[in-house]
């Protein structure tokens, strides 16, 4: 039965208009939630989490840039592997699958851009990584950092919410231990989320796990959230609606998880400190066997 979930389209809208008073995501409290042993209380796990300490990936700021330029990918590749530390959300996604695979695990990112990811988890220890990205550009882009950094990154071109490139169909028909998103899921519906898990869960090993990262309700409490960030200066009719369309908190992930036969089994949100942006959250779910 399908449960009702919160914040998805059909059941409520997700993008609210804003309230009276607005408040800033700097205020939201950050949150991390583990529902199995940790070995670190989970007060210091929450301050770790928020500081802008570790994720250095032996790039530098020229190197970045000029790939960027050559392969013709997007200017964001170079803000999101110059400023990585300060994107918690994707270290913590990183930082999660590391601590709960084994060396050996498949790994499969949807969405990976510059592979930037794939990256720190091969400087892990991790061999068996591989990646999708939709654009042509991104995956120039991953493939000339594999060069430039000797790390060897298995990237190539695909949809991930339509995989339909044989090497992506051989690899998801041997079975992937994990599958994992960051900044890429909360540009699309909430509706998505559901999509997503539903494509990957078959091609899960026993006990195979998800992690993503999506924006949180915090962010529709932030002035002109409603409009894309780069249309604010705008006159109104001309914004176009806001890019962060995924906004789903702990206990709507729940729900869709359950429902596509997953459990939520780590959560935690940031602390946001550029005024505007929203706040992110990390979630980690564990395949069930039916
Ligand atoms: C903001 S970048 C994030 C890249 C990477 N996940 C990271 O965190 O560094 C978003 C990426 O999603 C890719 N993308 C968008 N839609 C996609 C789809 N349907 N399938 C695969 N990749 C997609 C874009 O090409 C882009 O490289």
């Amino acid at each position: 039965m399908a449960a009702h979930v919160p914040g998805i389209p059909g059941t409520r809208h997700f993008l609210h208009p804003e309230p009276e008073r607005s408040r800033s995501p700097i205020f939201a409290r950050p949150k991390t939630r583990c529902h199995r042993k940790s070995l670190m209380p989970d007060i210091l796990e929450r301050i770790r989490n928020n500081l802008p300490i570790g994720h250095d990936l032996g790039i530098t700021a020229d190197q970045i840039s000029s790939l960027v330029e050559a392969t013709g990918a997007e200017r964001w590749h170079v803000h999101a592997i110059v400023r990585r530390k300060y994107r918690r959300h994707a270290c913590v996604a990183c930082e999660w699958l590391a601590s709960a695979l084994p060396r050996d695990a498949v790994v499969f990112e949807t969405a990976c851009g510059s592979g930037a990811n794939l990256l720190w988890l091969a400087g892990r220890g991790f061999h068996a990584l591989h990646g999708i990205d939709i654009s042509e550009e991104a995956v120039r882009l991953a493939h000339e950092i594999s060069r430039t950094t000797g790390v060897d990154l298995d990237v190539w071109k695909d949809d991930a919410l339509a995989p339909k490139e044989p090497k992506t169909l051989e690899l998801l028909a041997g079975g992937i231990d994990a599958v994992f998103s960051t900044s890429w899921l909360e540009y699309s519906p909430n509706e998505t989320l559901g999509e997503f898990l539903r494509t990957y869960r078959p091609h899960l090993r026993p006990d195979g796990i998800v992690v993503f990262v999506s924006a949180t309700h915090a962010y529709d409490s932030v002035p002109n959230n409603r409009y894309h960030s780069a249309d604010w200066k705008l006159p109104v009719e001309k914004r176009r609606p806001s890019e962060y369309k995924m906004r789903i908190d702990a206990k709507e992930v729940a729900a869709v998880a359950s429902d596509c036969g997953y459990r939520l089994e780590r959560d935690a949100s940031f602390m946001t400190l550029v005024t505007g942006h929203p706040q992110m959250a990390t979630y980690m779910l564990r395949r069930l066997a039916a």
